[in-house]
């Protein structure tokens, strides 16, 4: 009997789809890489489901490719053939919020904007937040270890999964649902589901940390002269405002002025400068207001800034992020391009921002190299677009170019997007020998027949 066969008999045609039942949307991620017809798709309705589903696959020894909101950039949740599509698109319920221990459990496939929106609901906070909030699900967003716009106050999806549910390998549900904030019992094994992108078993749901909702706020826009200015702000800002500041994210030129004009967006300050930054700053004390004027106050005093203005009202507020919040129009107003997360030290982000930039036109003379980034965690994001090269971009050739200068500044080429299919080649850039080889010996005794995303990540 075929795979799909005896999934079809266990599991019945409510869960199994094959062939042209199989949506558009399950056959590829937002990577860019061709659409591929899975072997099946199986989209459970309970863990019990996926467990029968991984049975029958590690018998077969057939891959499974688990699937969440599909807005993963590197390839992780793309399909491959004679492989099983797993979509946790049903298993989408908020299971539960605990005022009292702090806690939203919910299942996988729940979109985080719904997660969050059910904290909001009983006045706390998911502070697990990025532009994907709409599409992505949590369990994508636990695979991939998703960074966004306030790692620098909150952290990591890491440092919010308090537990979870997986299913190994062999169909073994692992019921590890701690809710607890301290338990040091053993290892922890709900690690080696974060941020592994489905190779290590699948996550079935979780159980997050919540933050009290922050009372008081600011959002502010600056223009500083150049990089090293950028850097004296950031390193001033985190000193004077502590806690409260939750986001400081940086554009550059190459990609303000493209993306403001794509999107249309008004600029806030008078004139241009070297480096745009967005500030935001929250707490539980009316003056973080003032004290986010202060700082910049005094920073244009001490000339590290050139210009900044304090959004008013919420709606001046959106405005001061719309360019930074316009990338999920990259398709329209830049094309095909070939997208990065690298991760620099800070005192070499100057230089290798610079370095990175003129390297790329110098080869390619029309390319567009876009720099913008989370500066608090050492996150840049470059996007590289060549026109000329139309819809057949030389993303080989881009790649080898930036990673390899990311190798030569000790960065890493994924600060928050994971490895996916378009990593691969690149992971001992910034993992030793060592490390690989252990993040191997882990994977091969949980997963024997390595069928989980085969090909993927270090898998
Ligand atoms: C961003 C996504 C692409 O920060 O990570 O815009
Ligand atoms: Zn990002």
């Amino acid at each position: 009997m075929s795979v799909a066969d005896r999934l079809l008999g266990e599991l019945g045609p409510d869960i199994v789809s094959t062939g042209a039942q199989i949506p558009d949307r399950n056959r590829a991620d937002w990577s860019g890489l061709p659409a591929v017809l899975p072997l099946a798709l199986v989209r459970p309705r309970t863990t019990a489901q996926v467990a029968t589903a991984l049975r029958i696959c590690n018998e077969t020894a057939t891959p499974v490719v688990t699937q969440g909101g599909l807005s993963g950039l590197c390839g992780g949740a793309h399909p491959v053939e004679q492989g099983l599509a797993l979509s946790l698109e049903r298993m989408n319920r908020v299971i539960g919020v605990d005022v009292a221990q702090a806690t939203l459990t919910a299942e996988a496939g729940c979109i985080l904007q719904v997660a969050q929106q059910a904290a909001a609901d009983q006045g706390m906070m998911l502070a697990v937040d990025l532009g994907a909030r709409g599409s992505c699900t949590v369990g994508g967003v636990i695979g991939t270890n998703a960074g966004g716009n306030q790692v620098l106050r909150y952290g990591m999806t890491r440092d919010h999964v308090l537990g979870l549910e997986a299913v190994l390998a062999d169909g073994t549900v692992l019921p590890a649902m701690n809710r607890l904030l301290k338990n040091n019992v053993g290892l922890d094994l709900k690690q080696m589901f974060i941020g592994t992108e489905g190779t290590m078993g699948v996550v079935t749901q979780a159980v997050f940390r919540l933050h009290p909702r922050p009372t008081s706020g600011a959002t502010a826009f600056v223009g500083v002269a150049d990089s090293a200015a950028m850097l004296a702000l950031l390193s001033t800002a985190r000193k004077a405002l502590g806690p409260a500041l939750i986001s400081f994210e940086v554009m550059w030129p190459s990609f303000y002025d493209i993306m403001r004009a794509g999107s249309g967006a008004a600029h806030p300050l008078a004139g241009q400068h070297g480096v745009y930054i967005v500030i935001e700053a929250g707490g539980f004390d009316p003056s973080v207001r003032e004290r986010l004027e202060t700082t910049l106050g005094d920073a244009m005093e001490a000339g590290i800034i050139e210009d900044a203005v304090i959004a008013g009202n919420l709606r001046e507020e959106r405005a001061l992020w719309a360019v930074r919040e316009s990338v999920s129009e990259y398709p329209r107003i830049i094309g095909k391009l070939t997208p990065f997360d690298i991760g620099i030290p800070l005192d070499r982000m100057a230089e290798a921002v610079a370095t990175l930039e003129a390297a790329i036109t110098a080869r390619w003379p029309d390319a567009r190299a876009l720099s913008y980034g989370h500066m608090g965690d050492s996150n840049l994001h470059l996007v590289v677009n060549v026109p000329s090269a139309g819809d057949d971009q030389p993303s080989k050739e881009i790649k080898a170019l930036v990673y390899g200068l990311t190798r030569e500044y000790a960065g890493t080429v994924s600060a928050e997007h994971g490895i996916g299919i378009i990593k691969r080649d690149v992971i001992g850039y910034s993992r030793s020998p060592e490390e690989l080889a252990a993040m191997r010996a882990v994977k091969a005794a949980l997963d024997p027949r390595g069928i989980l995303n085969p090909g993927k990540a270090f898998a």
